[in-house]
């Protein structure tokens, strides 16, 4: 039987976690383990700029008929305004770009367009990255590669060892940059460091990808997009993946959007042919009702002040848990948590052994990544200092 081949695979590391918590009967669990944005009361709310264009959308629809591979144009215009900001006009021409299902979406479309543009490129990941990256860019056949990113304390970047590990990356390979929020480890660049990357990626002949998922959760939408818009006026290539799950809280509506720089406007037209084909013959265009909240939102003046209300409130509820948790830290006398106040955007690595993570799921149903990746999103007030306590007492485990 064809079938006999295949055998159980493990579960995925963030989804199968996810499913182990929803399964724990204890009232007191608590989930800091996929990343999702969660509210005092841990849950994730819709957006109240979401639900009013969802309502403006079904008093307006006349249709559901097929969009084509490009989605939703309005979204794929207002997004490009809304990462590149007032940088896009001097990209004019030189982008090519397309809706796609979430930021996995995009991540895979790229991975496509990297294997039809140059079969020979390899693409460079930090080490650590986000669980899916290599799932998503090598299952479509294109080697994966892995660059120094953390120090030895797991908490702060070891740049001199990233900066020797990106100069000897070959020319025409890819290298995958987290824009802000790095996932998982929260840990990201500063300014001066995007520069030396894209005078690095100019004199090398490396390709930046830049994945942004969390524009507007580490600093501010202008802030968390500076890195980037400074590699595309840079660099005559770049790729880039974008999600909306998290900014606009939009998770299981699948919004995202790939796009591409190239050197001159007639190579553009030629990605731009290529993505719309690669999409055709995979699954023929994206679902339109997420991109279409997005564009209403992007498009009415008052719904996206709205909309950067709301992200702001959960971009500082965020920050305010990391000052909690490292206040409360302190308070049980566990040195040595300050750097949790450093980083950005939802995740930290606690720098604790897999079995202490094990213990914490076991003895007290708290639940985090077993590198230690902790979704701080999913601390709350009443939680903190039961998480604080049990931590202190999982690093005498062990
Ligand atoms: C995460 O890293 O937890 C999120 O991006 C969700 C996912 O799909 O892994």
């Amino acid at each position: 039987m064809m079938f006999d081949a295949l055998t159980v695979l493990p579960s995925d590391p963030i989804l199968g976690l996810m499913k182990l918590y929803r399964a724990d009967p204890n009232s007191h669990k608590v989930d800091l383990g996929v990343g999702v944005y969660k509210n005092n009361e841990g849950q994730t709310p819709v957006m109240q700029a979401v639900t009013a264009a969802e309502r403006n959308l079904l008093a307006k629809q006349t249709t559901k008929t097929y969009l084509t591979p490009l989605g939703n144009p309005a979204f794929v215009e207002y997004m490009q305004q809304l990462i590149f900001g007032s940088s896009l006009m001097a990209l004019e021409g030189r982008i090519a770009a397309v809706q796609t299902p979430g930021g996995c979406g995009a991540l895979r479309i790229a991975a496509e367009l990297i294997k039809h543009a140059n079969p020979k490129a390899s693409i460079w990941l930090s080490n650590p990255t986000w669980a899916n990256h290599k799932p998503l860019l090598g299952d479509a056949g294109v080697p994966i590669k892995h660059y120094s990113y953390l120090s030895a304390s797991q908490t702060t970047l070891d740049w001199p060892a990233m900066q020797a590990a990106l100069e000897s990356i070959p020319a025409g390979d890819v290298v995958l940059l987290h824009a802000c929020c790095h996932n998982p480890t929260g840990v990201d660049l500063t300014f001066e460091q995007w520069q030396w990357v894209a005078q690095t990626a100019q004199a090398k002949g490396f390709i930046p990808f830049i994945d942004m998922a969390y524009q507007g959760f580490g600093d501010s939408l202008a802030a968390d997009a500076a890195g980037l818009r400074h590699i595309f006026a840079a660099v005559p290539e770049a790729l880039l993946a974008v999600s909306c799950s998290k900014n606009f809280g939009l998770y299981r509506e699948r919004v995202g959007l790939v796009a591409t720089l190239c050197a001159t406007a007639q190579q553009a037209q030629a990605a731009q042919s290529h993505f719309e084909g690669i999409v055709r013959g995979i699954y023929s265009m994206p679902p339109n009702h997420g991109a279409a909240i997005v564009a209403e939102i992007l498009q009415d003046t008052s719904l996206t002040q709205q909309w950067k209300t709301e992200l702001t409130q959960m971009q500082q509820r965020i920050q305010n848990l990391r000052n909690d948790f490292v206040r409360n830290m302190d308070a049980l006398g566990v040195q040595g948590f300050d750097f949790v106040n450093q980083q950005k955007g939802m995740f930290s690595y606690l720098g604790i052994h897999a079995e202490q993570v094990a213990w914490l799921a076991q003895h007290k149903s708290i639940y985090l990544l077993s590198n230690s990746r902790a979704s701080i999103a999913g601390l709350n007030q009443d939680n903190v200092s039961y998480v604080c306590e049990a931590l202190a007492v999982s690093l005498n485990q062990a």
